[in-house]
């Protein structure tokens, strides 16, 4: 039986999570969950707590909810560490956002100008967490969905010695089960063969019973506009000339890139009356918490799908019962390159299919992306790396040139102005600046 911690238990999207390891306490025994928090997430982390609590209960399973906003006591003798905090909470995503907005860039608060705040936000609490866990439990794995999930691997592979952690992401997850909608099939019949970096992944090759059906997916998802998109992203359609030359599944988040121009003119338009994603999520989650409350709610609502997480809990569930089980199956993992791309550093956090075993995940080889998908991993990889550059060394030239080299900035006049605003607005959360 296995204990597990999370770290930022508090979270609307607990209850997800809850719901994955209630669905599979038979192959994954949960014999404690802890649930951690800090002072102000303390009312959220005790609605949550006992909504959890009645899940459990619920089910009948006899996996005991612990929670406390002493992570130390948490983490001892932990076999899996689940991360899901955000530094700031909402008020900051919405900083992250609103900033950029307001100098004419797109607001997106896990890859670009603000998503570089959340990392420089969020990798000191995580080298903190992760030397807990050195001392407390050394053997654990360290499942990591705080954004930005990719950047955050980087940090923690090239800069700590703590190597057994993993970044995942619904999305790729979700994306495969979109495709096999698509091909009106069930999902263990597909696969989809998955490279690049997080919120920036190619579905490079699609397999239904061994057969490679990639062109017949694209050519789906041109001629009946499906565009396997995610609730937190606006739905601008894909045209069918660019689905069929770039010749690979675009996700989500591509169109922050690709549709560019579009993107940012829809979000001026909300912006200018006030709505950002944040204000959208903070209506959803005061919702949520009030549901939370019910007390014959025992049930994850259905009003958590309004969120961008979906499937969040089985992609996180899943990878870790394939590890604590030796699975050996195929899951798309954020994780050491090791050459499986072979354009980007060997040390270098990549979002691959990857073998699920023990020992944590085996990154398949992929070689050398598609030359369409090629330069944009490059240029945020190099982002990505910036910025774990200037998290470190707290220097304002450090952060600059990470801000300017991000795709979605792009220039040193604004670069610097959103920089400035940024580094003022979040202060108290930036001690190394
Ligand atoms: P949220 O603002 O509700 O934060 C969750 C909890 O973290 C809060 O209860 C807060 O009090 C707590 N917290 C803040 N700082 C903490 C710290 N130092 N230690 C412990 N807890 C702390 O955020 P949310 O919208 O529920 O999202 C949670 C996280 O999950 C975010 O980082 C978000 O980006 C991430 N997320 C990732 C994916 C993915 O695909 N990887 C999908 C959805 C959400
Ligand atoms: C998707 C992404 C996450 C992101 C989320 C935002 O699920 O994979 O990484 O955090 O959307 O959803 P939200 O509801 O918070 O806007
Ligand atoms: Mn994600
Ligand atoms: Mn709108």
């Amino acid at each position: 039986t296995y204990k597990i911690v999370t770290i930022g238990g508090g979270s609307s999207y607990t209850p997800e999570l809850i719901e994955g390891f209630i669905k599979r306490y038979a192959e994954l025994p949960v014999r404690e969950l802890w649930l951690v928090d800090i002072e102000e997430g303390k009312e959220k982390l005790n609605i949550i707590t006992k909504l959890a609590e009645r899940m459990v209960k619920k089910a009948g399973i006899p996996m005991k909810i612990y929670s406390t906003l002493n992570r130390r006591e948490a983490l001892k003798d932990a076999d899996f560490v689940t991360t899901q905090f955000r530094v700031g909470g909402l008020h900051a995503r919405s900083l992250d956002e609103s900033i950029p907005l307001s100098h004419g860039l797109i607001g997106q608060e896990t890859n670009g100008a603000g998503g570089m705040f959340k990392a420089l936000r969020t990798i000191p609490v995580i080298f903190d967490i992760l030397k807990d866990c050195k001392e407390l439990c050394p053997n654990a794995f360290v499942v990591n969905f705080t954004n930005p999930a990719g950047l955050v691997t980087e940090a923690v592979l090239n800069h700590t010695s703590w190597e057994r952690f993993i970044g995942v992401c619904n999305l790729p997850y979700g994306m495969e089960v979109g495709v096999s909608k698509i091909l009106e099939a069930e999902k263990s019949r597909v696969r989809v063969h998955m490279a690049g970096l997080n919120h920036m992944v190619f579905g490079l090759d699609v397999f239904l019973d061994g057969v490679s059906v990639k062109r017949d997916v694209l050519e789906k998802m041109a001629t009946e506009s499906e565009s396997l998109n995610m609730k937190n992203i606006m739905d601008l359609p894909w045209s069918p000339e660019f689905l069929r030359g770039l010749d690979a599944i675009p996700c989500a988040y591509h169109r922050y890139y690709f549709q560019k121009d579009q993107m940012l003119s829809h979000m001026l338009e909300d912006f200018k009356t006030g709505e950002t994603r944040a204000s959208q999520v903070m209506a959803v989650e005061e919702d949520l918490f009030k549901k939370y409350q019910d007390e014959d709610l025992a049930d994850k609502p259905k009003e958590l799908e309004l969120r961008g997480g979906a499937f969040y809990s089985d992609a996180a569930v899943n990878l870790i019962s394939s590890i604590a089980n030796d699975k050996r199956d195929i899951q798309v993992v954020n994780t050491r390159n090791k050459g499986a791309i072979a354009s980007l550093p060997f040390d270098s956090a990549v979002e691959v299919s990857s073998i699920i075993t023990k020992d944590g995940p085996v990154p398949l080889a992929t070689g050398l992306l598609p030359a369409a998908a090629e330069g944009i991993v490059q240029q945020l990889k190099s982002f990505e790396r910036l910025t774990v550059k200037a998290a470190l060394s707290g220097k304002y030239e450090d952060a600059y040139v990470a801000m300017v080299t991000n795709p979605l900035v792009q220039s040193e006049h604004l670069g610097r102005k959103v920089l400035d605003d940024l580094l003022l607005a979040h202060e108290k959360h930036l001690p190394a600046f």
